[in-house]
């Protein structure tokens, strides 16, 4: 039996396998009006067919916990019951499929409001219904972002408090596990990085400061989460800079005060925060990091990055090198990627009744 195809039990949630689909936006939820932020039939047919691919968990798309917090005006929210309802009927599905069904919450800071990936990607403002973005710092991320308005203590308080009520909604809503988006340049992973943290109070200097906020969401995430659910947190392990940047010592320095807080695995995903970078990309290619956070620390942790072949996933998790895999555009352009595999690989893995002769 392959080590990817074996349950992991996180509190007292069994996932049962370790094949699991990253986050990913799909950046099709009404910019405005009632419907803002409301999953809809795509995200339902989208998710859908992954758990029925027999995809061990499912990390749904970067949700924001207030509207300032979105990507784009497209992205998906739970900072209201109408959002809570439509993605019940999502959790619903994947639950009866046997996926494990979780949930990323994240802010954007300053990389909020900007247009969806297909349209460019860049920053909008009202006329496209954009908005001021907010940050540790009032540092842009690019020559073609806007400057962000740095959020005072008050406000500060303000967002983590939005992270503890999306974390709330998204139980109401179903969700077994919830994600902490720590990464790729938003707003958690800013103020993690003197990069992007330029403030001189108690939320940035030194790494115990920097630190803070990420530690105060996550406390507040699991007060209100239940203790026998899991707290997952994504993270940019490098930004990928010579100096300046959040660096790999620092994730495994961050991986135990994650653990000490409360948090049940770490994926370990980079980049994202620092613009013009070079990055070395190939397959794999982030699984390092994830390997040495799981070989200095007992904190589980997720691979994500290139990972798209059977034996590969297979070996990862096999040599101990992560707990379990995330997929994200393998999964895009092969929705049954886990089962597939599963048979590949001579392992045992649920298939819907309605596809029995597939077997
Ligand atoms: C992403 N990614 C991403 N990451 C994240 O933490 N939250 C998100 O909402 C998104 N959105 C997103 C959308 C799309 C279309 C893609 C392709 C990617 C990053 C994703 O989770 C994953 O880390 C990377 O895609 C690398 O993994 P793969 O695609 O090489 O398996």
């Amino acid at each position: 039996m392959s080590a990817l195809f074996e349950p992991l039990t996180l509190r007292e949630v069994t996932i049962p396998n370790r094949v699991w689909m990253a986050p990913m936006c799909q950046y099709s939820a009404e910019p405005a009006g009632p419907l803002a932020g409301v999953p809809h039939d795509w995200h339902f047919a989208h998710y859908a067919a992954r758990a029925a691919g027999g995809t061990g968990l499912i990390v749904t798309e970067a949700t924001a916990v207030a509207p300032e917090g979105r990507i784009s005006p497209y992205d998906l929210g739970l900072w209201n019951d109408t959002q809570v309802e439509a993605f019940r009927r999502i959790t619903r599905f994947l639950a009866e499929q046997g996926t494990v069904p979780a949930v990323q919450l994240g802010h954007a800071g300053r990389k909020a409001s900007t247009e969806r990936t297909w349209k460019g990607g860049g920053p909008v403002g009202p006329e496209a219904h954009g908005w001021q973005p907010l940050a540790p710092s009032a540092v842009p991320f690019d020559a073609h972002h806007p400057v962000p308005t740095e959020l005072t203590v008050d406000q500060v308080q303000e967002v983590i408090g939005q992270f503890a009520a999306a974390a709330r909604r998204a139980l109401a809503a179903g969700f077994e596990a919830v994600e902490i988006h720590g990464a790729h340049g938003y707003l958690v992973n800013e103020f993690l990085s003197p990069h992007s943290n330029h403030r001189t109070d108690a939320y940035g200097g030194s790494y115990e400061n920097r630190t803070r906020f990420a530690l105060e969401v996550v406390d507040a995430v699991r007060e209100v989460w239940p203790a026998e659910k899991p707290v997952l947190f994504r993270i940019s392990a490098t930004d990928w800079l010579d100096e300046g940047g959040w660096t790999p010592d620092d994730t495994v320095r961050f991986a135990r005060d994650l653990l000490a807080h409360g948090v049940d695995l770490l994926d370990v995903s980079t980049g994202g925060n620092a613009n013009g970078v070079s990055i070395p990309t190939g397959p794999g290619y982030q699984v390092p990091f994830a390997a040495r956070v799981k070989a200095e620390t007992p904190l589980p942790v997720g691979a994500v990055g290139l990972i798209t072949d059977s034996a590969q996933a297979a070996k990862i998790v096999a040599n101990g090198e992560a707990d379990v895999i995330l997929l994200g555009r393998e999964l895009l352009r092969n929705p049954s990627w886990a089962r597939q595999t599963a048979r590949e690989l001579g392992a045992e893995i649920r298939v819907p009744i309605q596809y029995h002769r597939s077997v």
